[in-house]
């Protein structure tokens, strides 16, 4: 590292995410400088603005500290020149395509996607000499016959789910490959478990076209006014619904500074709060935490739901890294983000009234 962090610049592979964003302000408040490279697939520059203003980035010479380059990290030339240009000192890959069941539907896709993007990357870094990358897995590459939690050794591969879990896996493992070979090469691989909640100042929320989570699907249940369906009640768990570990944005963001601070050989680390939920309890503490009441009815299994995904996450904890946000915490800002999205979309419902009335009144007096 620089003397100073102000001189490193960071690669942000898909920062514009939920995720992503949500790492850049934390990469920008501990004083990096961040280049996001992202292809605008899910978010537009409206997030670059939000990112600027949670870090409050308003003189000119503070703005400079955060570049953004629309750019498709599948185009070889393309992702070369970005580093040709900016040479960065370290790179974080959040980039890629995460829907489980689009992956099964679409498995080529995903595995050209997910793995051209972080082999551009790597190209990249070995044309400059960058020799820092950090990679954003996923719980999902844990053996579903392992015994939960899971801590970083437990077996992983064989019986996975969906391609999805499959590039997560296949890109770990070169990865880990990749660095017996070279010793200069500094791998960190990130397993997040659920990630949820959103930034406490109610921006960058994760308002996906169509929610797949389970929080943002009680928002837009809330929203739609539409029955949650609950994916089954008849696992191997105390009230019958899969346990989860969910943890923080914020927290996950966190991770990330820190474990770029601490880099070194190959790693891996988990990224979960330790207490698992069930569906159930999500929705009671919901309920309870934002005094409001959620529609459920019991459905049967969603294919592939597994019953107990949590982590052991004391790896990253003796990183320095400590949760700032617990479970109530979660729901609390998610609920934040429904109201968001409530009011914005009243604004459209009352802008779409005024049009019609407008109308109505040129065609009365024609
Ligand atoms: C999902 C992905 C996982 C990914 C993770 C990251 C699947 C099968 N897995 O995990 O690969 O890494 O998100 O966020 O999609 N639920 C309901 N009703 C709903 C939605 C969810 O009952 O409408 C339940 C699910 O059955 C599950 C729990 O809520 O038990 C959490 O679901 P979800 O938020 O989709 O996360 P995972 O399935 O754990």
């Amino acid at each position: 590292m620089s003397s100073s962090k102000t001189d490193d610049l960071i690669l942000l592979a898909g920062g514009l995410g939920y995720i992503g964003s949500n790492v850049a302000v934390q990469l920008l408040l501990s004083g990096y400088r961040v280049l996001i490279v992202d292809n605008l697939a899910n978010n537009g520059y409206d997030r670059l603005a939000e990112i600027k203003e949670v870090c409050q980035l308003e003189n000119i010479q503070e703005t400079n500290r955060l570049h953004f380059e629309n750019v498709d990290l599948t185009q070889r030339d393309e992702t070369i020149a970005i580093f040709q240009e900016f040479k960065p000192y370290a790179v974080i890959c959040l980039a890629g395509l995460k829907a489980v069941g689009e992956s099964v539907a679409q498995p080529l896709r995903y595995y050209d996607t997910n793995l051209t993007i972080v082999l551009n990357l790597l190209r990249g870094m070995e044309y400059i000499d960058c020799c820092r990358f950090i990679f954003s897995s996923s719980a999902t590459v844990y053996n579903s016959n392992s015994t939960p939690p899971f801590v970083e050794t437990s077996p992983i591969g064989i019986t996975l789910s969906c391609p999805y879990a499959m590039t997560k896996y296949m890109i770990e493992l070169m990865l880990e490959d990749l660095v017996k070979y070279n010793a200069s090469l500094q791998v960190s691989v990130l397993r997040y478990f659920n990630p949820v909640g959103n930034h406490a100042s109610g921006l960058l929320a994760d308002n996906p076209a169509v929610p797949l989570n389970l929080l943002p699907i009680i928002n837009n249940c809330l929203l739609y006014k539409r029955t949650l369906k609950v994916f089954g009640s008849n696992y191997d768990t105390p009230d019958g619904t899969p346990l989860r570990d969910y943890v923080h944005v914020e927290d996950i963001a966190s991770a990330h500074t820190i474990v770029l601070e601490k880099q070194s050989g190959y790693s891996v680390y988990n990224i979960g709060l330790e207490q698992p939920m069930s569906v159930l309890e999500m929705i009671d503490l919901y309920e309870t935490v934002n005094n409001i009441k959620i529609i459920y009815e019991i459905v049967e299994r969603r294919h592939g739901d597994v019953p107990v995904l949590c982590s052991n996450s004391q790896k990253l904890r003796n990183l320095g890294w400590t949760p700032k946000w617990n479970i109530a915490d979660c729901v609390k800002h998610c609920y934040e983000a429904f109201k968001k999205q409530r009011l914005l979309l009243d604004f459209k419902t009352q802008q779409s009234l005024l049009d019609f009335k407008k109308q109505r009144l040129l065609l009365d007096s024609l």
